[in-house]
Parts: C-alpha cells; structure tokens; sequence
C-alpha cells in the first residue's frame, strides 16, 4: 500500500495532512525517516513510529480501555467528558465507536471499534457475548439475592424474567455477575429487583478479553479482531 494511503487509512488526517507529516520527517520504519508519498509497504506486520510514537498498521481498529469513573459512553456527551477523549486522535478520526455502553460511575473494561461489522456481532442480543461485572452492593450478600439473581427477577419493562449466566458471591457485599444481555442498566435494576442496591460497578471481562491488572483506569490497548468470539 502506498505510504500516503497507509496514513490516511490509520487516522492521520487529510490526504494533505498526511503529506505534511511525511515532509515534517516524523515518520520513520526502523529508524529510516520515511518521506515518498508514493513509497509502496506491506502493511502485514508493519510498524511505523509516528510523532515518536509506534503505531501498528490495522485494517480495523479494536482496542480495550480501562474506563475510569466520570466519563460517558455517548458519542455526544452531555454531563462528563466522552470516553472517546481518552482514545489519541488517529483512533478518533477512524471514527472508533464505543462497543455497547457503561454507566458513567461505571468502571472497567470497555471495548471500541472503527469495525460496523465486529461492533454488531459484539452487542447483538443474538451472539449472548459474555460480560463478567464486579458488583459492591449497599446490603450485605446474602444466598437468597444469589438465587433470585440466578433464578431469574423481573425488570419493570419486560415481564420475561432475566437471569445472571453466573452468580458468585465475592465477599460480604461483593458479587461477580456474569450476563449475556445488555439492558439499559441491567445489573443496577436486576441487584435493585433481587433486593439490594449497587454502589460501585465494575466490568472485569467482556467475550474471550479481561481487563489486564497493569493497564491502569484512562489507559488503552491495542486487540487483535482474530481473538473476537465469531
Ligand atoms: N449494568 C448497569 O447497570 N450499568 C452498567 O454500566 C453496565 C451494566
């Protein structure tokens, strides 16, 4: 692929803007400065240093970002910042959309692709992707909210009860819930609906990813879309 196009495709502006970057000889492969436009690259396996920075070539964009409290999932936030001003522009520009939504006091892990395709098979109610939240409840845990969440509780706009795929109590107000739908505040109103309220809100995994110990709340990384359950 031409240099100027490999650019373009990841997010680095205009045509005209990427060939400003070039002539500015800020992009380098292997510590050559890169600055031919029309110079042709494999994109397989291809790193280019940007500004300083590496930059895998990706086709699409998946990425996972630790969420920190006080950001929105809306591509037009209102109240609190977008999380999307957590991403660097060149994801942006790709036009990476966050896949499904947390709560703004929610935390963790929270997947965001430039992929329309791979965004669907991820949210659609009919792929049941997994999502294990760590859940800090008001009320002590007791066996009998453990049932009820695993038995099934009834959400004021659908009489179809929901269910968690697994329950485990995690400490005395502490419980890991694992669920394969995606309401609008599910495991809010299904902790409220078993009896107990939720004071913190945590997702630790979502499909085949868990959030890694070392990336720290505001920071991202890169994912591979091979890993993306099918
Ligand atoms: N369920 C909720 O209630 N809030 C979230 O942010 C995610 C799942």
């Amino acid at each position: 692929m031409r240099l100027a196009q490999i650019l373009f495709s990841q997010g680095f502006g205009s045509r005209r803007e990427c060939a400003a970057l070039l002539a500015s000889g800020e992009v380098r492969l292997g510590g050559r400065v890169l600055d031919d436009t029309d110079e042709d690259l494999a994109t397989d396996g291809l790193v280019l240093n940007v500004q300083g920075a590496d930059w895998p070539f990706h086709e699409h964009a998946l990425v996972m970002l630790h969420k920190p409290a006080g950001y929105e999932c809306s591509t037009r936030p209102g109240r609190w910042p977008g999380v999307l001003s957590l991403l660097p522009p060149p994801l942006r520009r790709r036009g990476v959309q966050p896949v499904g939504r947390l709560d703004a006091d929610t935390t963790g892990l929270l997947l965001a692709t430039d992929d329309g395709a791979l965004l669907h098979r991820l949210t659609s109610p009919k792929h049941h992707v997994a999502k294990v939240y760590e859940v800090t409840t008001k009320h002590p845990v007791d066996d009998a909210l453990v049932e009820r969440l695993r038995g099934g509780v009834v959400l004021r706009d659908d009489p179809q009860p929901v269910r968690a795929a697994a329950v485990e109590c995690t400490g005395e107000r502490r419980l890991s819930l694992t669920l394969t739908e995606g309401r609008y505040h599910q495991v809010k109103r299904m902790v409220a609906a078993a009896g107990n309220r939720v004071e913190a809100l945590h997702r630790s995994a979502f499909g085949p990813w868990t959030l890694p110990a070392e990336l720290a709340p505001g920071h991202w990384q890169w994912l591979e879309a091979a890993g993306a359950p099918p």
